[in-house]
């Protein structure tokens, strides 16, 4: 049994196959008293605390006790206005305009398998249990229902929070984080991934200061900017090394990840819907559902905290009949053609692409309308005959003749001022009445709170996929929210769109999604649910995306990140690498071309069906293997990367500058079996793993942009 209550000591506990989250009901109150390591047993919460402490500011809110004030103890769903004046996870304006709420415990079940979250996206599967606690506020009617899952052999927890209206009046919620936990330590070090556009998820750890630290977007998208995901670690913490907790939001809007160092020593850490611009009106009976978090903790280190995560998000995130099966390799004529594009010239790359091994082929941007550059049409889904005379069937029929796929990119949350849906319908776009609208890229949001926009995006997309066998859909989005026009709007549109994604994507079974924002402005595991792919970022530079994908793969899984072998000079940072360079880096992910074939000579050609031959036999070990971290690039100049599959091993080495006068770098594997045996396939030497673990791998790492993939077949 996984989760356990013990009636004696009032203890919950929740057993994954290496780790245990322990909680105790001290007098009414839930309370958080280990997360770690496996155990069997803790003790009750008083034998941590052999002397009284405290201070007199602290309000005692649990007369008689030992543990005499809540601002003490370590809740799990912390709320305030009596004893604990910290960061609540919970803020509610009750309708007599006070703060106040006060949680008691009323009651909790246990049951196989784990709940859908209504109208949002979340972990699913039926190797997990279950546990809800429900506490109450009689007071204020205030009542909260918190959700915890254990997925044993995944070593991962979720948690999630319901907050429901039991009294007689309306209140608001003004904060409703989707968990918290007060930590027993502080001096922990926060790893974060920050960016831009075309910079996305850059590795960030800093010492934990003092006070309060939050990553946050405010931006109605999860953002390029900050990843809902953070995790904190010990100074010490290395790959393989070490204490690692991990959280990662399952969402896609503003969001806001705190970590707080209390007075007596703690750590406080909540995540969820970004507070500011947040108000959501409870009335009696109603309730309001948090996104879901997911919560890992390794005792060795980031590496297997990362593989935590990508086992949870590609197995039990993930769906549809893509999350298992193998995807196509795809061109998609963006950087290879940008607007300026006709049938022949897409038919053309289409040919070439053919030649060397692509499966599938993505018209981008510029279709339809009159769309010639970024400055109008979105919204007008209909295609430009100007530039495509056969129409899309006609493309698409002529595409499969040639044996490929055809694959589409489609922007559908926006609208052009300058487009036939926004003269017809000037007020479906996100405004104020009366307010500029502020322009991105030359585009307005639409308003995806309002059912009838949302039927029009549905019917809009499913009528261009039903025109013609579509097999592919880029789900674009270029620009954050402005003008939102009331609080609570960006959750709003969060729960609109995911309804549109619910509704298209299982429409539509057969055709692979993949969700982009402006490159990775919304790489997160909402998305996820609904496509299981995303690109990963506009930046296609083999060096940047070395970093980009490393910070990416902190938390999300290989098989989920787009990545594309582009031209040279790069079009983002004008650098010039091999092909050989790219590839491997492109195998890093889902692999892909952008680039135009038609300018190349037949030697580029044939390095490029060399590494696409390359990646499809080892597309499945690349996929669903596991991976470790081997060299990060933001150590040194070689990146290494291995992936242990059910029969393979295969180790990729990227070196980004040369070095003269070195010699051979031993790189020593990990995750073995010591004694497992291991062939080398080029030479076809067999190694004990504890040797390849121990004294490693000769690595010629002198020269520029080199790169090497050593496959061992597991014996
Ligand atoms: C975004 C995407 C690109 C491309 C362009 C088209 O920037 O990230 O890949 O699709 O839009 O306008």
């Amino acid at each position: 049994m996984p989760i356990v209550y013990q009636e004696e000591s009032k203890q919950f506990y929740l057993h994954t196959d290496h780790t245990s989250y322990v909680m105790e009901l001290y007098e009414d109150h839930l309370i958080h008293s280990y997360w770690g390591s496996r155990v069997n047993t803790i003790p009750n919460v008083e034998y941590f605390y052999p002397f009284s402490y405290g201070v007199s500011t602290s309000a005692h809110d649990i007369p008689g006790k030992l543990l005499n004030s809540t601002d003490k103890l370590h809740r799990e769903y912390p709320t305030y206005g009596t004893g604990d004046l910290r960061e609540p996870a919970l803020q509610v304006e009750n309708a007599a305009g006070d703060s106040i709420t006060r949680l008691r415990y009323e009651s909790h079940r246990i049951y196989p398998g784990k709940p859908q979250l209504p109208g949002l996206p979340a972990t699913y599967g039926q190797d997990c249990e279950t546990l809800e606690i429900a506490l109450f506020d009689a007071f204020s009617g205030v009542r909260t229902v918190l959700f915890y899952t254990v997925f044993p052999q995944k070593d991962v927890l979720t948690r999630s929070a319901r907050i429901e209206n039991r009294g007689d009046k309306p209140f608001r919620l003004e904060k409703a984080a989707s968990f918290c936990v007060d930590m027993h330590r502080e001096g922990f070090e926060v790893i974060h991934l920050q960016g831009a556009w075309a910079r996305e998820r850059h590795i960030h750890r800093q010492a934990q200061s003092a006070g309060t630290m939050v990553f946050d977007s405010k931006r109605g998208v999860s953002s390029h900017n900050t990843n809902p995901f953070i995790a904190l670690v010990s100074p010490e913490t290395t790959e393989q090394y070490g204490d690692a907790y991990g959280f990662c939001l399952v969402y896609s809007g503003s969001f806001s990840a705190q970590v707080s160092g209390e007075q007596f020593g703690s750590t406080r850490v909540q995540m969820g819907i970004q507070p500011m611009g947040f108000s959501w009106e409870l009335a009696p009976s109603e309730s309001f559902q948090t996104p879901e978090a997911i919560l890992v903790y390794s005792d060795c280190g980031l590496g297997e905290m990362s593989r935590r995560f990508h086992r949870i998000i590609r197995e039990n995130v993930c769906r549809g009949k893509f999350r298992d099966t193998e995807r196509p390799v795809l061109i998609n004529n963006w950087e290879a053609t940008y607007f300026r594009f006709n049938s022949e010239k897409i038919l053309a790359l289409a040919e070439k692409a053919k030649q060397i091994g692509v499966d599938l082929l993505v018209l981008d941007d510029g279709w339809f309308g009159k769309r010639n550059s970024d400055n109008c049409s979105l919204g007008d889904w209909i295609v430009d005959r100007n530039k495509l005379p056969e129409g899309l069937e006609g493309l698409c029929n002529k595409v499969n003749d040639l044996g490929m796929q055809f694959g589409l990119w489609f922007e559908p949350e926006m609208v052009s001022p300058d487009s036939e849906l926004y003269r017809a319908h000037p007020d479906w776009c996100i405004h104020v009445e009366g307010r500029p609208r502020t322009e991105g890229r030359q585009q307005l949001v639409l308003d995806l709170t309002r059912p009838e926009v949302c039927r029009y995006i549905v019917d809009a997309v499913s009528s261009v996929l039903r025109s013609c066998p579509i097999s592919y859909v880029k789900w674009d989005m270029n620009r954050n929210l402005t003008e939102m026009p009331r609080k609570g709007f960006a959750h709003e549109y969060v729960l609109g769109l995911y309804r549109v994604l619910e509704e298209i994507t299982s429409s539509f079974p057969d055709v692979l999604f993949e969700s982009c924002s402006g490159g990775g402005g919304r790489f997160d595991a909402g998305m996820l649910y609904y496509m299981p792919q995303t690109w990963t970022s506009d930046d296609t530079d083999a060096v940047e995306r070395l970093y980009i994908q490393e910070g990416t793969g902190l938390v999300y899984p290989i098989s989920s990140m787009g990545a594309h072998i582009s031209a040279v000079p790069n079009h983002q940072t004008g650098r010039t690498t091999p092909v050989a360079f790219r590839g491997k880096v492109a195998m890093m992910g889902r692999f892909g071309l952008e680039l135009d074939l038609g300018r190349l000579d037949q030697a580029t050609l044939d390095a490029l069906a060399a590494e696409i031959a390359l990646y499809k036999t080892y597309q499945q070990d690349i996929h669903t293997g596991d991976l470790y971290r081997l060299l990060s690039p933001y150590k040194g100049k070689t990146a290494a990367y291995q992936i242990i599959s059910q029969k393979r091993v295969l180790v990729f080495i990227m070196n980004i500058s040369a070095t003269p006068c070195q010699a051979p770098l031993r790189l020593k594997l990990q995750g073995l079996l010591p004694e497992g045996r291991y062939k080398e396939l080029s030479t076809g030497e067999v190694y004990e793993g504890r040797t390849l673990m121990g004294a490693g791998i000769p690595l010629d790492a002198r020269g520029e942009y080199c790169d090497f993939l050593k496959v061992f077949e597991i014996l």
